[in-house]
């Protein structure tokens, strides 16, 4: 109805337009004359008017719409046949003998993972520091035994729809079988939602026959052909299952380059699965059918140096530390004094940061730790955003131009940093995550210290899957990733979790920020806010943060249990 309101609405503002401008016209005609046109206008108006909106209301709704499935499921005909085909070939091979390769085998990933600790090793104070041992933990744990069954059996019901969600045909094994006439595109055809295409690369090639055809059949759009071609029959164009046919093959083929498809049924990213035949063989590919990514750049200002305030934003979350806070805007002033600081809080009596270049977001009292991170990363407006802590204090090492170069000369999402404690030790924690798959059981989630390579052009920087708490980042990609609000206390490798896939994360030991003294010596007396913020900050490993932890890689995330070293 709102539609047909602004309908209504636009019609008459043209019909006051239009009286509107006859009186502009008139205004050099006679007074009398114009009043009377004026009169004869509105009337003629309104009764116009009347009689749009009546024929509108009987005409709507003009157009219809369908109704359609939009539930994604693989081609039946297609899997079946597959299957059939593989397994004829198998039985045919079935009898040459041959040897394993046990070196390679053991590498091909099996069916049902396991997470398994190691076992023994030498039991010293520091021994996990210095030889850090592989432990595994189960997350089934952190729900009770007689809500385990009803929790497994939810989780699978959201993973099938997230699976149904997340794949689409063009996901499905394929196999171009071998001697095949039929010529057709293996990968690349692409259609925007509800547009057409000429499909390239079809043809058939010669069977020796007399009469040639080929059938083609779609399952989200319908065929046609842009031009006809003498001595050739095509049937069913227009529709979802066309046959071509010839007893000309240059002509058939000639016809076959005018193939189109258009999309019929609206889905922002999918593919149709596009089977073809001929007389005993049969092939099939996939048209990917998506929207162009829509991008979002970043204006970084004028060229040369790096202008860090232009690009650069620095966030953090605070609860109850002002001194500490303090400390590091100080610091970040005397390198950077005019780059953006976005600072969330959830204190509950939260203190006024006074400066420029400030954002100081008070949240609610105890709100946690990722939902401040998720709000300070949501204000940010340059390309990048900096995450740090608010006990860390800037040097002459937290050189934020190098991040911001690593970022910009390759494809890296997020590039961490190395912190230096006051001890002297400084620390980068890379940390690499795989995925095993599992059966109904969830998979199985392995962190490890360690990166995968060093980056070309950047000696001091690797490529891994999870950094320190101190990183650069393109704002967009980790507000895609975001902060899952639920992790309120102890949190950090469960957002790499959530982006791995998507991030592509390095790390570079030459980009040094401080740590403020975290380990307090004893005879220095607490101050009353570090009191409190141990409390939330570091629970007992039993508390209900942990099982909110291992809660939600089990439920979330459907991994059964987790190693790490
Ligand atoms: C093509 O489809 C028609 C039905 O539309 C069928 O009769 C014919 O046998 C098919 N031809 C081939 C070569 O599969
Ligand atoms: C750097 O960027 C800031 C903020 O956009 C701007 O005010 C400043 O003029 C820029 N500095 C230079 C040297 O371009």
């Amino acid at each position: 109805m709102t539609v047909l309101r602004q309908e209504v609405k636009r019609l008459l503002v043209r019909v006051f337009a239009l009286r509107w401008s006859k009186d502009d016209c008139s205004i050099l005609d006679p007074q009398r004359f114009r009043m009377r046109s004026v009169r004869k206008t509105v009337l003629l108006a309104i009764l116009v008017s009347v009689v749009l909106v009546l024929a509108l209301l009987h005409s709507w709704p003009t157009r219809t719409y369908t109704t359609v499935d939009v539930w994604q499921r693989p081609v039946p005909l297609l899997d079946r046949r597959l299957e059939e085909r593989l397994s004829d070939v198998d039985r045919q091979l079935g009898n040459i003998p041959f040897h394993v390769r046990d070196n390679v085998a053991i590498l091909l990933a099996q069916n049902g993972c396991v997470c398994e600790g190691e076992r023994g090793g030498v039991n010293l104070p520091f021994a996990q520091l210095l030889f850090p041992r592989v432990s595994a933990q189960p997350l089934h744990t952190a729900f009770e035994a007689s809500e385990l069954e009803e929790i497994k059996r939810r989780r699978a019901k959201e993973y099938d729809s997230f699976q149904k969600r997340s794949q689409t045909p063009a996901d499905v094994l394929m196999v171009a079988e071998a001697n095949n006439p039929l010529q057709y595109p293996t990968q690349g055809v692409e259609v925007r939602p509800l547009k057409t295409i000429i499909i390239p690369g079809l043809a058939l090639h010669d069977l020796h026959r007399d009469h040639h055809s080929i059938n083609i059949t779609t399952t989200l759009g319908t065929l046609n052909v842009a031009a006809e071609v003498d001595g050739v029959k095509v049937k069913g164009d227009g529709e979802m299952h066309m046959s071509v046919s010839s007893s000309l093959l240059p002509n058939l083929n000639r016809q076959l380059q005018f193939v189109t498809y258009t999309n019929t049924l609206f889905h922002p990213s999918t593919a149709d699965t596009v089977q073809i035949e001929t007389e005993g063989h049969q092939a099939a590919f996939t048209i990917k059918i998506h929207h162009g990514v829509t991008p979002k750049l970043y204006n970084t200002g004028s060229k040369g140096d790096y202008n860090i305030s232009a690009l650069v934003t620095i966030a953090t979350k605070t609860f109850l530390r002002y001194d500490k806070l303090q400390d590091l805007i100080d610091s970040i002033r005397k390198y950077y004094p005019t780059v953006t600081i976005i600072i969330a809080d959830d204190s509950e009596n939260p203190q006024t940061i006074s400066g420029s270049h400030i954002e100081h977001y008070i949240m609610p009292f105890g709100k946690g730790w990722f939902a401040g991170r998720n709000l300070a990363i949501s204000q940010v407006t340059t390309k990048y955003v900096l995450w740090v802590d608010d006990d860390f204090i800037f040097s002459a090492n937290t050189k934020l131009e190098k991040l911001v170069d690593v970022l910009e000369r390759t494809t890296l999402d997020l590039v961490g940093g190395a912190v230096r404690e006051a001890t002297g030790y400084t620390s980068t924690y890379r940390q690499t995550i795989s995925i095993e798959p599992g059966e109904e059981d969830g998979d199985c989630l392995h962190m490890r210290r360690g990166f995968h390579h060093i980056i070309q052009g950047f000696p001091n920087c690797v490529v891994t899957d999870g950094v320190i708490n101190f990183f650069l980042a393109r704002t967009d990609k980790v507000q895609q990733v975001g902060f899952d609000p639920r992790l309120a206390r102890v949190a950090h490798m469960e957002f790499f979790i959530d982006g791995l896939g998507s991030l592509h994360v390095g790390s570079c030991d030459d980009v040094i920020i401080n740590h403020a003294t975290k380990i307090k010596l004893p005879w220095v007396g607490q101050s009353n806010s570090d009191k409190t913020y141990a409390k939330f900050r570091y629970p007992l490993a039993s508390s209900d943060a942990t099982q909110t932890k291992n809660g939600l890689l089990f439920f979330k995330n459907r991994f059964q249990c987790l190693t790490h070293n």
